[in-house]
């Protein structure tokens, strides 16, 4: 077993400088050898604030002068994948960010370079780490299997995901695919209705979904509906509900009751970690300990170019 792990960063943007280097600096057993981005003011502001002596603006210099054993990679879809694809030949371990490419075929190469070159990869498919929706499951398993799972996102947002360079479903409507395949297992049938409201553009998706082993998945996202109430999972099993909210707002009800000691189980967000409940921080210690261990971590990028297949699969079966 690995004692320490040496991680370089790739990326000194916005999400990794809110979870991912805060994380990883936290960590005793993580050494942050080095930190790269393109702006050179970012990343050295980056580097200071989590006290990593090597930055750099060029990746391959980064992984060169610094020898990682793992490299996150943590850029806009479009941007990731020849990064990756060069970790990847190094055989150096791989985080890196959803989508893990723009498109399902993009992901299977990494996926299929990552075994060809036996490298340990995560995606940060963080909603499969998040301890509200471990919780959840765990007690809906405990009385038996999952009938229906319901992922669900209404919000306002007419904008695309980097002026068009991935499509939303693929870019962020795979964290409730995943989700959904976590739950109720791999998608065997799925009827789908796929809708552009108001604009050129993929907007609202729902889908009616077969699951191996009889659960029934539905996904409903809609970016054109009012306001913004995002991250809604509901688990259904015999004789239980519970519905989650990624705020923390979450109910059990067992045999048409609610349970106060299933609920007791989600102590209330604090203001100051609005994002607790939504697994970034799990992941990467699961990430680090899969590295120490040698064990693949379940969302490889070959679990995950499940997920990305699933959502063209969406697009195929629209009415
Ligand atoms: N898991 C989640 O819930 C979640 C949430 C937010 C964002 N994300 C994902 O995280 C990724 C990053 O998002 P962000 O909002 O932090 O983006 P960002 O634009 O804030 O940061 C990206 C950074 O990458 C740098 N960069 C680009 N090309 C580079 C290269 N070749 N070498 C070094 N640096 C380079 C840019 O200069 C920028 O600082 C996206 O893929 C996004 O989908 C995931």
């Amino acid at each position: 077993m690995m004692d320490r792990v040496r991680v370089a960063v790739i990326g000194a943007g916005g999400l990794a400088n809110r979870e991912h280097y805060p994380a990883l600096a936290s960590f005793d057993d993580v050494d942050l050898v080095g930190a790269c981005d393109l702006d050179e003011e970012r990343v050295n502001a980056t580097a200071d604030r989590f006290g990593i002596a090597a930055r750099f603006t060029d990746y391959r210099t980064m992984i060169e002068q610094t020898a990682p054993n793992a490299v996150y990679v943590v850029l806009r879809p479009h941007h990731a994948h020849d990064p990756a694809v060069f970790c990847l030949r190094t055989n150096l371990h791989v985080f890196i960010e959803k989508p893990p490419g723009v498109t399902a075929f993009q992901t299977r190469s990494l996926a299929r370079l990552a075994e060809k070159n036996a490298c340990l990869t995560m995606v940060g498919l963080n909603r499969r780490y998040s301890p509200l929706l471990n919780a959840a499951r765990e007690i809906v398993l405990s009385r038996g299997p999952m009938i229906q799972c319901v992922a669900a996102q209404y919000m306002h947002s007419p904008a695309l995901y980097y002026e068009g360079a991935v499509d939303i479903l693929h870019c962020h409507g795979i964290h409730y695919l995943d989700t959904l395949r976590w739950l109720g297992g791999d998608v065997t049938d799925l009827a789908s209705d796929v809708k552009r409201i108001g604009g050129a553009h993929e907007n609202c998706w729902t889908a009616l979904m077969q699951h191996e082993g009889g659960c029934t998945g539905v996904l409903v996202a809609n970016w054109q509906a009012g306001g913004s109430r995002p991250y809604t999972f509901e688990m259904h099993g015999p004789g239980v509900s519970v519905y989650t909210h990624l705020s923390g707002d979450s109910q059990v009800w067992i045999e048409g009751e609610r349970d106060p000691d299933a609920l007791s189980q989600f102590p209330v967000t604090s203001p100051e970690q609005p994002q607790a409940y939504f697994g970034f921080r799990e992941e990467n210690r699961r990430f680090i300990d899969c590295i120490r261990t040698g064990e693949q971590p379940e969302t490889s990028l070959t679990e995950a170019a499940r997920s990305m297949a699933l959502a063209d699969r969406i697009y195929a079966s629209r009415f």
